[in-house]
């Protein structure tokens, strides 16, 4: 396979390809969940990480909140540890070619399919006064960012789940017609625990940026006395033992954070806190998450006083991006029938 990366010119290492919307504030989830883990695998892979701008606009966005936060999300990347001259970062309205094979997904998505999407469902019901062409056709832009760049992995949660399976039906499907194009993606599901944290104070929900509720998600920019005080009132049981149990889904999620940011095990963490009660828990788990948060939000501070060092990085990601993508948008074109002079 063709290599572009300036790190990597003679192996054969996997791309990997993951992005995140730039809807709302990043929290812990986002860290724990997901991009620690492309901090893991950045050396042992190619990658492709970018900030899905366009995946937002399905939902109104302030447009000056949402310029602020697809920059926030870039340089909240770079300060979780990834770094730039391994990986290609990038915005993703900053390469046309997403756009661009976008359509040609949708001609090759089916209708059908695209109205069996959970998150369609579910976003419909949430934003029911705007149910617009895009947020039923999401899923066919999220198939071109992944297709575009050949991905052999991509490393999502649960709840993209879906969508990819969708991107390898549409590859499969276009592979079919047209012969050998698209790289038929995988996707990586971290076998660890930490792959999925849940609200604060309704523990069976996922942590998500767009819960009204303020004390349900700790943003990775919360200060230490918020972050404190989030866990303080972090919702448990009527019961007094730190334990990993069926039914305790407040304490468990509260374990998984806490054996996230110290790196100990269940177990331990019981031995720890037998005969201590849930205030002391709770306490710990906010000061563990403060001793992660610490140093990411020194270096997102750093970064984001830098905007033209900042522009420089998503500038050269946008074109190293755009090379490979466009040679993927070329051969569809061509393969399709597309007229070329
Ligand atoms: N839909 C993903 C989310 O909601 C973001 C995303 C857009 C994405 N395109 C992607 C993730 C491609 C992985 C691969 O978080």
């Amino acid at each position: 396979m063709e290599n572009i990366n300036n790190s990597d010119t003679s192996s054969n290492k996997k791309i990997i390809l993951s992005g995140i919307q730039s809807t709302g504030e990043l929290n812990i989830g986002h860290y724990f969940g997901a991009i620690k883990n492309w901090v893991k695998l950045q050396d042992d892979y190619i990658n492709y990480l970018f900030v899905a701008d366009m995946h937002a606009i399905t939902v109104r966005q302030d447009p000056a909140a949402l310029r602020r936060r697809s920059l926030e999300v870039a340089a909240t990347y770079i300060a979780c540890g990834i770094n730039p001259e391994i990986c290609t970062l990038f915005i993703q309205s900053h390469v046309p070619a997403h756009t661009q094979l976008a359509w040609v997904m949708n001609c090759y998505a089916m209708f059908g399919e695209l109205s069996r999407m959970t998150q369609f469902k579910e976003k419909s019901e949430q934003h029911s006064d705007n149910i617009n062409a895009g947020l039923f056709t999401y899923p066919a832009l999220q198939a071109a960012d992944i297709l575009l760049y050949n991905a052999n992995l991509v490393p999502v949660g649960l709840d993209q789940k879906q969508h990819l399976e969708l991107a390898r039906d549409i590859a499969v499907r276009f592979n079919s017609v047209y012969g050998d194009v698209f790289t038929i993606p995988e996707p990586y599901i971290s076998k660890e625990k930490s792959a999925k944290i849940n609200s604060l104070q309704e523990p069976i929900k996922k942590m998500s940026k767009s819960d009204s509720n303020i004390n349900a998600s700790v943003l990775l920019l919360d200060k230490t006395d918020d972050i404190i005080k989030k866990f303080r009132r972090a919702v448990t049981d009527s019961e007094t033992e730190v334990r990993f149990a069926e039914g305790k889904d407040g304490i468990n999620n509260l374990m998984t954070i806490y054996s996230c940011a110290t790196g100990r095990a269940y177990d331990e963490i019981e031995r720890e806190f037998s005969g201590k009660g849930y205030g002391d828990f709770k306490l710990a788990v906010g000061e563990a998450v403060v001793s992660v948060l610490e140093p990411i939000q020194k270096k997102f501070n750093g970064l984001m006083s830098d905007r033209a060092g900042l522009e420089k990085i998503l500038k050269d990601g946008a074109e190293k991006a755009a090379h490979r993508a466009n040679k993927t948008l070329a051969k569809v074109y061509k393969k399709i029938g597309f007229l070329q002079i």
